[in-house]
């Protein structure tokens, strides 16, 4: 059992974490700004996104017309025409009633106090505001769908159950994202609603890259959890931009909640 509960190695500071901001943003933004379009955002609100990453939804709000703040934990690569600030949201200070609209996507499922991370999310949206949380779900299946022979099958397997180990193991919770309408409701946000991301893709595509940019950002980490070896993820790679190999991507949820437009909620950190 792997017993190193130390952060996940996703780092900001690495050079492999901006190949990991494209690839999520070409894998789900098209879904994303699905569920941010169904807001109404656009000219005149205020937005807060949340672990913004690369940016590219800061970029999105943005272009509709909305007053955007884009805070990250390391936010050096946001760039845009809007503020940027580095913050970090289990730490630092949240606003209260300021937002007309908040979100973020792959943030609160690896922080370990994300419900109070949501209740103070929910104090920060104006009445009437709206909070989006794009978060995975646990893939508990078999995500290969065809594989160019079985030996490339069982090398995919083996990294997906190395990346289960390692995420839990770094704190992460995988069943956060069917936990969130619930949290929101219990937060005070009402209209929840849920919307999914899924879709088999073959190697070489933006969902297919995610776990080849993983694979070398986490390599060192998915080695020590025991279950894939360093030669192994090097036969690995080649094999993701292998256009024969078909498998299930990750479920993304995003929910989508509503905070009273004119109600007495009390704020709790
Ligand atoms: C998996 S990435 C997702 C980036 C972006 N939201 C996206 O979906 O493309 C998670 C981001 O959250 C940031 N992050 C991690 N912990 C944070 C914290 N405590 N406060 C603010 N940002 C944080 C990381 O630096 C990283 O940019």
């Amino acid at each position: 059992m792997y017993e190193n509960t130390a952060a996940l190695g996703f780092d900001n500071n690495s050079a492999e974490s901006v190949n990991q901001h494209r690839v999520l943003s070409e894998m789900l933004d098209a879904h994303t700004t699905s569920a941010l379009a169904g807001t109404g955002v656009g000219q005149g609100w205020r937005c807060w996104d949340i672990g913004a990453g690369g940016g590219s939804i800061s970029r999105w709000l943005a272009a509709r017309g909305a007053e955007v703040l884009a805070t990250d934990i390391k936010p050096q690569h946001v760039t845009g025409d809007f503020e940027i600030r580095q913050h970090n949201v289990r730490e630092d200070p949240i606003p209260v009633a300021e937002f007309d609209l908040i979100h973020a996507r792959l943030v609160l499922m690896h922080l370990p106090e994300r419900e109070a991370v949501l209740r103070a999310l929910t104090g920060a949206l104006k009445p009437g505001g709206t909070l989006v949380l794009g978060e995975f779900l646990c893939p508990s299946d078999d995500l290969v769908r065809q594989a160019p022979d079985e030996r490339s099958a069982r090398l995919v397997r083996k990294f997906n159950a190395a990346m289960r180990v390692l995420v839990t193991a770094a704190g992460c919770d995988w069943s956060w994202a069917a936990r969130v309408p619930e949290a929101m409701r219990e937060a005070g946000l009402e209209r929840v609603e849920v919307s999914e991301y899924r879709e088999d893709v073959a190697g070489g595509s933006p969902a297919m890259l995610l776990n080849f940019t993983n694979s070398h950002q986490l390599g060192d980490q998915l080695v020590a959890v025991g279950e894939i070896t360093q030669d192994e993820l090097t036969a690995l790679r080649p094999l993701l931009l292998d256009p024969r190999l078909v498998a299930r991507s990750y479920l993304l949820l995003t929910t989508v909640g509503r905070r009273p437009a004119a109600e007495t909620l009390t704020p709790s950190a």
